[in-house]
């Protein structure tokens, strides 16, 4: 493993970041950057002093390192880039730390202790019994969508097809059915904060949407202390008031989490999964006749275009991975999109195949942040591709898709699509 910092290559990798993540052909396709990345400079430290991986078994490792922790509540990005912000979106950058005031940060920003016991709590809602039990709900919650698809014949998939993920937090949490689209905006305006290059309007608009999720659920939270539901922002109450395991910001954090975490990543795998379909008619062919194929063909989609394309880690204390050390303090970027198309890693990984049974990419992570909710998108993925081969004899792209614009959660603003009903 090498570590590139001569100067020359330095700039050209630095050159390489730059065109990743600020410029549209950067964000349209990735996959060019990342393969110079991870050719030519694997192990890079940017002029930021942020260090780049782009290797699977490298990301993995970091994932895999409790001693490679959390410090920064606006995740990776931000000061990582090879390129000053602005004075303005540092100032602003600023002043929202400084005036965080007594709400909490959610499990995602956390470390051991208070990691390992805010998860523990939440994660007996995310077995894989839980979610098998939830099944049949997000069956129904998808009939809903793809009924809405039938009777128009044509129209924005990532409109009409995106609200399952939402809905099925939605029900998940205990929010009320005629809430659960007033959140989606809502939520796309809050995780917009964890792109590298936010636009000052972006971090300001991000912070007006997390405000307004905090108030909308310390509302709800009185709610539901005087009258429990059968949800988990109830069982989550129940434990505070049996002790002092969680406070109620913190049960206002991680719910307002689970729409941060799970609602754009799920509406991206589909959006991103149609998008991989239409670029392949042979494989979409593939899967339209056997449906036995859906699971492989969700991993395969997940892998090709993850939903989350990079995350990040800083050493909390000193560290090393092979052939570099990493003192206390260092900010790492593991770059997961990089990752799921190491050749190291996945045979011909440029290839979009739908049969593919090369064991887990790293798009939901891995260590103790693996996604909590991995079980919960997979199994929404599957439910949506089985209903659109069981309901439409076929999909086709109906226009341009429009990426969104984003590199850390990448996905579609729109896909329109056409259904011919069976
Ligand atoms: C395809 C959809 C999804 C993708 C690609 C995805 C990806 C990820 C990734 C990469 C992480 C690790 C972040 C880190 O290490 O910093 C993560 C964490 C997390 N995800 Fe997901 N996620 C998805 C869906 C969901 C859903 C549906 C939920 C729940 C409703 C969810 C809840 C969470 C939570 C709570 C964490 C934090 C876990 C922790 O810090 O211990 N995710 N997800």
């Amino acid at each position: 493993m090498t570590q590139n910092n001569s100067n020359n290559e330095m700039s050209k990798g630095d050159e390489y970041l730059l065109n990743l993540f600020l410029t549209d052909e950067g964000i349209a396709n990735p996959a060019i950057w990342y393969k110079r990345l991870r050719e030519e400079s694997p192990i890079f430290r940017s002029s930021s002093g942020a260090i780049f991986l782009s290797r699977y078994e490298d990301c993995r490792m970091v994932f895999r390192d409790n001693r490679l922790g959390k410090d920064d509540r606006d995740g990776p990005g931000g000061t990582a880039l090879p390129r000053e912000e602005s004075e303005e979106v540092r100032a602003y950058r600023k002043e929202i730390s400084a005036n965080r005031g007594d709400s909490s940060p959610s499990m995602l920003f956390l470390n051991p202790p208070d990691h390992t016991r805010l998860r523990g709590l939440v994660s007996r809602a995310f077995t894989p019994k839980r979610v098998e039990s939830m099944r049949a709900s997000i069956q129904e919650l998808t009939e809903d969508c793809l009924d809405n698809l039938a009777e128009i014949g044509e129209g924005d998939a990532m409109e009409i097809l995106g609200f399952l993920p939402v809905n099925v937090i939605g029900e998940l949490v205990g929010v009320p059915r005629s809430d659960w689209e007033y959140f989606r905006p809502l939520v796309t305006a809050g995780v917009a904060s964890l792109e590298a290059a936010p636009t000052l309007e972006e971090l300001k608009a991000s912070t007006a949407a997390f405000t307004e999720m905090g108030e909308y659920f310390a509302a709800l939270l009185e709610e539901r202390k005087s009258i429990p539901g059968d949800d988990l922002m109830s069982a989550l109450i129940a434990v505070e008031e049996s002790g002092d395991r969680i406070s109620e910001a913190e049960v206002i954090s991680t719910v307002i989490l689970l729409f941060a975490a799970g609602m754009e990543t799920t509406q991206n795998l589909i959006g991103n999964g149609l998008g991989a379909l239409f670029s392949h008619p042979d494989q979409m062919d593939l899967l339209w006749n056997n449906a036995e194929y859906v699971e492989s063909a969700v991993e395969e989609m997940l892998r090709w275009d993850s939903p989350v394309q990079l995350d990040g880690r800083t050493a909390l204390e000193d560290a090393e991975i092979p052939s570099l050390t990493l003192p206390k303090g260092s900010q790492i970027v593991t770059l997961i999109g990089a990752a799921n198309r190491d050749p190291a890693r996945f045979t011909n990984p440029d290839d979009f195949q739908i049969q593919r049974n090369e064991g887990q990419p790293l798009s939901f992570a891995s260590g103790i942040h693996y996604c909590l909710g991995a079980n919960l998108a997979r199994t929404e993925g599957q439910e949506m591709f089985s209903g659109l081969i069981r309901r439409f004899k076929s999909i086709e792209q109906a226009g341009d898709l429009i990426q969104r614009g984003r590199l850390t959660l990448r996905g579609y603003e729109a896909v329109p699509v056409r259904v011919t009903s069976r």
